[in-house]
């Protein structure tokens, strides 16, 4: 008997094919979900998706399906963009953008900030949030065990999405053995309501159907009970029925099929069932998919073709004899193995030595058939062949490209050929010894250290560029090196080091100029960071600008500037910075070689504009920065976050702030921050009345120090909400005493005047006319010596106060109106209303109360209207029936503006995206506000 070649036919997985049918309806209406296919190898995960997946199509959804290859894991985002047909050459043209990200088209910044892969990433998730907003889709990617890990966190944030939009996201993976990213997806679907289906074995009644299809006839005992063997296991099955077959042990009895002998030889385990299948072949077609199995399940007969060195045409036979034995598909140019684990079989049973060779030698053959970088990669990497000079020619050439397609495959690629020339030997006669690696040398392991440093892997950067130090002669290498070590140094909280190894560099008299101004700007922008002598910073920064200007070196110039700007920062001298990061801005202009260097000044011009009160242009900068930041992947998009949370914050989009706030607490904390990350939500949380998600923010930074610059003046929100939280549980004096230790002079190069109000409310209110005087001095006296408007009329807000003149008070209040800044506005009202009231001017007190009440309303305070309301009430001033009602808890009423804003616009039938153009939102925002 021969195989039934059509006995393709889906034997039980009912309830399972159902499932996914009833998914790929509820995605043509509108619905989304995501779904995990687990089980062993060989269960049926593919099958059961694919009939699963079957009407996806006729139903009007996009269907785009791929699968990780077990080579290709270390090539970021390479299942992704197989299976959404990304490369440089689409049509699309967004699609061509990231390819070319991810091949390294955009130089890489000195400032070693800026992932591609992480920007790509982004790009890939944007790409199908825009295909779902046309039509519902169904995306699938199958074996995901091998997925590399930016395809796996694409997956992840799109599971994260499914609830928001028609997307069917489907995929499968082999539980064992256990690998943690994927193992996370888990928890992905799990909490975004998706599905895990878990495959058992077949039942015994579907494996007789099974071997009864297989065979043609219904079996007979003993062919049932060798058929058990394969343990519900269909590919198992298929696989020993098929050598059964094919070695003619089943014969037809009494209508049945059964065994021939009681007892025929059997492969033992899967993998050897397959092995016995591919015994069947003849030679030259099994030197084809062994060629074929290197390359992966799946590849074009191009590149089989060249590792072959023969010509399609010539080989076109044995394809054929090939699919005929129904080893391999193919689809066009493409060949495929049809089971993953027929191509384990053949690339197992190749020995070791021998598939080394092989890979080396096809890494070769494919680059010069030109295929793509990646493909090359990945056979260089398949096995770790020995560094020969056409490696180390190949790697030279094509070494920046890869820092970027692939970072780790390349640091992996670099550090062997480094280590041919081990850093304490003596190298130059280890180096002689290996010809082939003298030319390279200094290249390779200078692009090592600088991809090491972009990585973020600061300690062995450091170590790399140490080496390249020692050795090279090239003096722009040398400055270039000493530029990584001292970042890194830094990074690594080793300032002094950092500090003394700019100095060596800035020694060498003959350092070029560029570098010279580069590495002094560096040495500025530290010595400004770290709080040392800010004049000495000063100058240094303005000797780097001017051998920067004279050099013509932009970066160096942007760099320069970067370090006035926080010279000026640490002087509070607002406008000065402002001027010095509009003036790097222009220089900078929008050359991508800077793109680094522009955010970081981009990011700190949002912090200066929302200390002068500019909210306006703060929120331009903000749309400006985040789109750069996402495009670029900047690993500090977090520091990005924390402007924008004080300036949401300011301006009384709470929720917004929020957002930012949690996105804080997604990356590993930075501890400068700590205070300001928790003060303002649990700000947030006591205004709101949340009293148990308060004291969760005010115990995480109980014992959060205030003892440097940095963190006294990120203290502030901390100190408002202890303040606050003591007022509100009765406690003035507490709250009063908390906020004194402003008035120490060590404070004087704070945000101070944001809470010197409350403390002078607070002083008069219990009578300590000396404490209040000293604050609103305190005040006036920040004012004048930096005279912004928020500091003016923080001012003007303590004298009133002090003298109980609602003039100065009101003038305050006129302020926030204009600028917008809600929730000072709302205080300041209400205090003015209190005086106005006791000067017995009833009706001015009342409108001022009026519209202190509509502030805390859209701000959703409704313990700070009960408290106006009961300061009001002595004098008459009634809440009335206007006033405001506090909000309720569900329901449109319980929506923030921003959120009644967001839902506007979704009812209206916008896409995410277009909704986050609209608010100047990024997308994750809107995610948070449309699943809340
Ligand atoms: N329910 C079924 N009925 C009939 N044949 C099946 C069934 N499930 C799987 N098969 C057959 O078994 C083989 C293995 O199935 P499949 O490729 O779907 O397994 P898998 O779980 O995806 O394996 P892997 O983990 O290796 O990807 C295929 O040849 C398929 O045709
Ligand atoms: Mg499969």
């Amino acid at each position: 008997m021969v195989p039934n070649e059509a006995s393709n036919q889906l034997v039980g997985r009912k309830s399972e094919v159902e499932l996914l049918r009833a998914l790929v309806r509820e995605v043509s209406s509108g619905r989304g979900r995501c779904v995990l296919v687990e089980g062993e190898p060989g269960i049926g995960k593919s099958t059961v998706m694919s009939a699963g997946m079957a009407e996806a199509a006729s139903l009007g959804c996009l269907l785009v399906w791929g699968s990780a290859d077990e080579l290709s894991q270390r090539l970021p985002l390479r299942v992704m963009c197989g299976c959404l047909d990304i490369d440089r050459w689409s049509v699309d043209p967004y699609r061509g953008e990231i390819a070319a990200m991810l091949l390294g088209e955009r130089p890489a910044g000195l400032l070693g900030s800026g992932d591609p892969v992480h920007a790509a990433t982004e790009m890939v998730v944007a790409l199908v949030e825009r295909w779902c907003a046309g039509s519902p889709m169904v995306l699938v990617v199958d074996d995901l065990q091998w997925a590399d890990e930016a395809s796996l966190l694409a997956w992840r944030q799109l599971a994260e999405m499914t609830e928001q939009m028609p997307l069917l996201l489907v995929g499968a993976y082999r539980p064992v053995p256990k690998r943690a990213p994927v193992v996370d997806l888990g928890e992905a679907v799990r909490s975004h309501k998706g599905v895990i289906v878990a495959l058992e074995p077949l039942a015994n009644s579907d494996v007789h159907e099974m071997v009864a299809d297989l065979v043609g006839r219904s079996p007979g005992p003993a062919l049932r009970r060798m058929a058990g063997r394969a343990a519900g296991n269909p590919m198992y099955l298929r696989e020993l029925v098929d050598v059964l077959l094919r070695e003619e042990a089943v014969v037809v009895q009494a209508g049945e099929a059964d065994l021939a002998t009681a007892a025929p030889s059997l492969p033992a385990s899967l993998s050897a069932a397959v092995s016995r299948r591919l015994g069947f072949l003849s030679r030259d077609v099994t030197q084809i998919l062994q060629a074929t199995a290197l390359l992966g399940v799946e590849c074009p007969v191009a590149h089989v073709a060249a590792v072959l060195g023969q010509t399609e045409r010539d080989l076109a036979p044995q394809f054929d004899e090939a699919v005929a034995a129904r080893v391999v598909t193919r689809a066009g140019d493409r060949l495929r193995f049809r089971h993953p684990l027929i191509r384990l079989a053949l690339y197992e049973a190749m020995p070791t030595a021998l598939r080394a060779g092989l890979h080396r030698h096809a890494a070769q053959a494919l680059a010069e058939a030109g295929a793509p970088l990646a493909d090359v990669a990945e056979q260089l990497t398949a096995t770790p062949a020995a560094m020969d000079g056409w490696v180390l020619d190949w790697l030279a050439g094509h070494a920046s490209a890869l820092v970027n397609r692939a970072p780790q495959i390349a640091v992996e690629l670099l550090q062997r050929a480094v280590a041919l020339a081990p850093p304490n030997g003596p190298w130059w006669d280890t180096l002689s010894a290996t010809p082939a690696v003298v030319p390279w040398w200094d290249t390779l392991s200078a692009t090592l250290a600088v991809v090491l440093f972009r990585l973020g892997r600061t300690a062995e950067a450091e170590t790399s560029a140490r080496a390249v130090l020692y050795r090279t002669a090239d003096r722009g290498r040398k400055a270039h090196m000493r530029w990584i070590l001292a970042y890194s140094l830094l990074r690594s909280g080793r300032a002094a080091e950092a500090a003394a190894e700019l100095r060596q560099a800035l020694d060498d008299p003959e350092l070029p100029e560029t570098w010279h101004a580069r590495l002094l700007a560096l040495a500025a922008m530290m010595q400004a960071g770290t709080a040392g002598d800010v004049d000495a910073a000063e100058a240094a920064a303005r000797r780097a600008l001017a051998i920067g200007e004279a050099a013509g070196d932009r970066f160096a110039i942007g760099c320069a500037l970067q370090a006035l700007s926080v010279v000026s920062g640490v002087r509070r001298d607002e406008p000065a910075r402002l001027a010095c990061i509009d003036r790097a801005l222009e220089v900078l202009d929008d050359d991508a070689e800077y793109t680094d260097l522009r955010l970081l000044h981009l990011a700190n011009r949002l912090y200066s504009l929302t200390v002068l009160d500019r909210f306006a242009e703060a929120e331009v900068t903000l749309a400006t920065v985040r789109t750069l930041a996402e495009r670029m992947g900047d690993a500090r998009l977090a520091s990005l976050h924390h402007p924008a949370a004080t300036h949401y914050f300011l301006v009384g989009r709470w929720d917004d702030a929020l957002v930012e706030l949690d996105a804080i607490a997604q990356v590993p904390e930075d501890q400068a921050y700590t205070g300001m990350v928790h003060g303002l939500a649990a700000l947030v949380a006591i205004r709101r009345d949340d009293r148990a998600t308060a004291e969760r923010h005010l115990t995480a930074a109980a014992d959060q120090p205030a003892n440097t610059p940095t963190s006294r003046a990120n203290s502030m929100p901390l100190l408002t909400a202890r303040s606050v939280s003591a007022e509100r549980a009765g406690r003035t004096a507490d709250a009063l005493a908390v906020l004194v230790v402003l008035l120490d002079p060590g404070y004087a190069h704070t945000e101070r005047h944001l809470l010197l109000p409350d403390l002078v409310r607070l002083a008069v209110a219990l009578d300590d006319v000396d404490t209040a005087r000293v604050a609103a001095e305190t005040c006036a006296a920040d004012a004048a010596r930096v005279p912004t408007p928020g500091r003016q009329a923080a001012a003007d807000r303590c004298r009133g106060m002090l003298s109980g003149d609602p003039g100065p008070v009101l003038d305050a209040a006129g302020h926030y109106r204009r600028v917008g800044r809600r929730p000072e506005l709302g205080q300041a009202l209400e205090d003015a209303a209190v005086l106005l009231a006791r000067r017995g001017d009833i009706e001015a007190a009342r409108a001022a109360f009026g519209e202190a009440l509509e502030v805390y309303d859209t701000l959703g305070v409704a313990r700070d209207i009960r408290r106006a309301a009961a300061r009001l009430r002595p004098y008459g001033i009634m809440r009335g029936s206007r006033a405001a009602r506090p909000r309720g808890r569900h329901g449109w009423d319980a929506l923030t503006p921003t959120e009644r804003l967001v839902a506007d616009l979704v009812a209206d039938g916008r896409s995410n995206p277009d909704i986050a153009a609209h608010l100047l939102l990024s997308r994750r925002t809107v995610q948070a506000h449309v699943s809340h």
